[in-house]
């Protein structure tokens, strides 16, 4: 095997089905590529790479009879321009892959409107070779449904990663501008490959030295290495910059020097960096700085930084991630309560970017209740890839399945169908600004993601970024294919485990709508049990509230009636537990001990069954894991074997730790199925 890690889903081995191997050969060997430009020889190189990897040829660019043409559509014959599907009609970063029998030229014709658009084409040409398609059928036009596909890096200067599990920030801060590491433009590859187009690279809990000259530099190097990748940078933005620079005693965002500061400073980014994205903020949230400190709004900060970034073209992403402890309300309510009343008050170049869920990346969420409830403001979608609250380091988690349950989610906010993916990539309300972003698993591990299934929940980030009704079922086929084997026996029942992972993840940390009862600060391991934190929102028997009454939280009309803030057929299913889906119970109900599930067992039975169920869910990916050892490089068998062994035993630990704590409340038995805890 090769499958180096490294290389992620860009596994390029050779082909082995002779028969496959030699079509393609006589297929693509002849190259015209029209490009001589950065992008250009970025397509160049990985053409180069893939097809001596795949097919164990050099291609020949530039032939006179090529038979596969890579060209802009401007530079494209007229004659083959017009056997093309109607690219002229997409957007900028739209591509095709046609197939062409009657050409006497070229049979397979690669196009798009910019050389951003061909590198994506490029890269979903070679994916068709990965994936063993007959390339004589193809006929693809593809675009992004979404605009802005951007990681968020929750890395820090000194190159600790918030929340991180792959090792330190790959940004070797110290060493640039003059070093720049193969692994900066692997990770451009690799983004590229899957339409990602902008990187976040600094944290929201953010160091405003980052926006220092001496950084601006280092940032330029970036940017320059990811430019021909179409990969924008982006940074975070303290909000306090203008008094820790030592410039200003102020960072009111109405006071006209503070304003001037941030002009000037978006000025000397652009002056170095013509392309750089914008900003995304993280304020008046756990203790960071943003103008409620100065009396004002979300709306005053986030306008004011708008417009200095407005001249460059760049855009803010204002966070609504926004609780307080000093207020009463429900920690669920909060976000919702704090931005609607500013629904269109927004410039145009601000997107609110928001979490998929009201309380804080959980296993399980329902959807943010302000999807769908501000039409007239560009709502950006934010995931977490790295899995703060799903097993960190240990658990394989395939998180597509997640980003598609929130996704397909109907808002009902315009009527039936009004789905989450709808309101994000603007198709409800005709948005012009449209963003998905993904807090990164990326670190200095060899591999990337430290957990080699990790690689699928970037892979798969990227995938519903560009196009959010991408089933999680073909994500998680093409990442199987791609990275270990097209064989059946392979991908079909791998599918199978990645797609059963994440409610497995569910039923042995908070089934039935449980959340937040991880274990304080790390959030790793179980801790329903954690009450003294610095503040109440923080603790576990905040969310859970288990009492001799019952267990979950009430979030209907005898409670916090956080269920308001949904559509009203929502609220209407929601109100009842008998209607509420069993997934969602206790995050929207209190309900006692011996409530009748609609299994006709009591909740506390259902509870202990869920647990079980998870750890069982686990065994069984460790026997279908056993079965593929001869399809998986043995490094990443023998590591992956490992993991799901620490998984099986915190596994254990959740449903244990859980049950035990939950009895004292229940006073009742476990059923049979519960083996002996300790
Ligand atoms: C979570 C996480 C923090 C992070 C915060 C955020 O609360 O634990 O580390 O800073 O989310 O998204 O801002």
């Amino acid at each position: 095997f090769s499958q180096n890690p490294y290389d992620l889903w860009l596994q390029y081995d050779n082909i082995e089905e002779q028969h496959i191997l030699e079509t393609y050969k006589n297929q693509v060997s002849n190259i015209y590529l029209s490009l001589n430009s950065a992008t250009g020889t970025v397509i160049k190189e990985e053409i180069q790479k893939a097809f001596k990897g795949l097919l164990g040829i050099e291609p020949k660019f530039d032939s006179k009879t090529p038979n596969i043409i890579i060209s802009t559509l401007d530079k494209l014959d007229p004659s083959l321009q017009k056997k093309l599907p109607e690219i002229s009609k997409m957007n900028d970063e739209a591509y095709v892959i046609q197939y062409i029998s009657d050409s006497k030229d070229a049979q397979i014709i690669i196009s798009a409107i910019t050389e951003k658009g061909l590198l994506y084409g490029v890269f979903n040409f070679i994916k068709q070779m990965q994936l063993r398609n007959d390339l004589s059928k193809l006929s693809i036009s593809d675009s992004p449904k979404i605009q802005k596909r951007l990681l968020n890096h929750w890395d820090n200067l000194d190159r600790s990663v918030e929340r991180g599990y792959a090792g330190f920030s790959i940004w070797d801060w110290y060493l640039l501008p003059e070093l720049i590491k193969q692994e900066y433009i692997d990770y451009a590859r690799a983004n590229a490959s899957i339409g990602i187009n902008g990187t976040v690279l600094t944290n929201v809990n953010s160091n405003a030295l980052v926006l220092s000259p001496r950084y601006i530099q280092k940032l330029k190097a970036l940017a320059d290495v990811f430019r021909p990748y179409g990969i924008q940078v982006y940074l975070t933005a303290r909000f306090s910059a203008p008094i820790e620079t030592g410039d200003l005693e102020t960072a009111d965002p109405l006071n006209a020097e503070v304003k001037q500061w941030w002009k000037n400073k978006a000025d000397e980014i652009y002056a170095a960096i013509p392309d750089f994205g914008g900003f995304l903020v993280k304020a008046n949230s756990e203790g960071q700085p943003g103008p409620n400190n100065y009396g004002r709004s979300h709306v005053d900060g986030a306008n004011m930084l708008a417009e200095a970034v407005a001249p460059h073209n760049g855009i803010i992403m204002w966070r609504a991630f926004v609780y307080s402890e000093e207020k009463p309300e429900d920690r669920a309510k909060q976000a919702y309560s704090e931005f609607k009343p500013f629904d269109g008050k927004f410039k145009d170049n601000v997107l609110v970017q928001v979490k998929n869920g009201a309380i804080d990346f959980q296993p399980r969420e329902p959807f943010h209740p302000l999807f769908g409830a501000m039409p007239n403001t560009p709502l950006m979608m934010e995931f977490q890839i790295t899995q703060e609250y799903l097993g960190g380091m240990s658990h394989l988690v395939f998180l597509p399945q997640l980003f598609e349950e929130v996704l397909e989610e109907d808002t009902y906010t315009q009527g039936k169908g009004s789905t989450v993916a709808k309101i994000i990539d603007g198709q409800l309300s005709n948005k012009k600004l449209t963003g998905m972003a993904g807090v990164a698993n990326i670190g200095t591990a060899k591999n990337w993601t430290g957990h080699p299934f990790g690689q699928a929940n970037w892979y798969g980030f990227g995938r519903l970024a560009w196009d959010p009704e991408t089933s999680a079922k073909t994500i998680a086929q093409d990442w199987l294919k791609m990275t270990f084997t097209n064989d059946s026996d392979f991908v079909d029942p791998m599918t199978r485990l990645l797609l059963e992972s994440r409610e497995a993840v569910v039923n042995y940390m908070t089934p039935l709508g449980l959340h937040h009862i991880m274990a304080a600060n790390h959030h790793q391991g179980p801790g329903p049990w954690v009450k003294d934190m610095p503040r109440p929102d923080w603790t576990s028997v905040y969310y859970h509230k288990a009492a001799a009454d019952g267990i979950g939280f009430d979030r209907t009309s005898s409670g916090s009636n956080a269920l308001e803030q949904y559509a009203p057929e929502i609220q209407k299913k929601y109100s009842d537990p008998a209607t509420t889906p069993d997934k969602y119970l206790l995050w929207f109900h209190h309900l006692p001990w011996d409530y009748k599930m609609k299994s006709g067992k009591t909740l506390w039975y259902e509870i202990a069954a869920h647990y079980q169920k998870g750890v069982e869910q686990v065994e069984g990916m460790q026997k279908t894991w056993q079965k593929m050892q001869k399809y998986v490089n043995p490094q990443v068998f023998e590591k992956t074997n490992m993991l799901l062994n620490i998984q099986l035993k915190e596994a254990k630990q959740w449903r244990n730790a859980c049950l035990l704590y939950f009895q004292q409340f229940s006073k009742m038995d476990f059923p049979d199925f519960i083996p002996e805890m300790t």
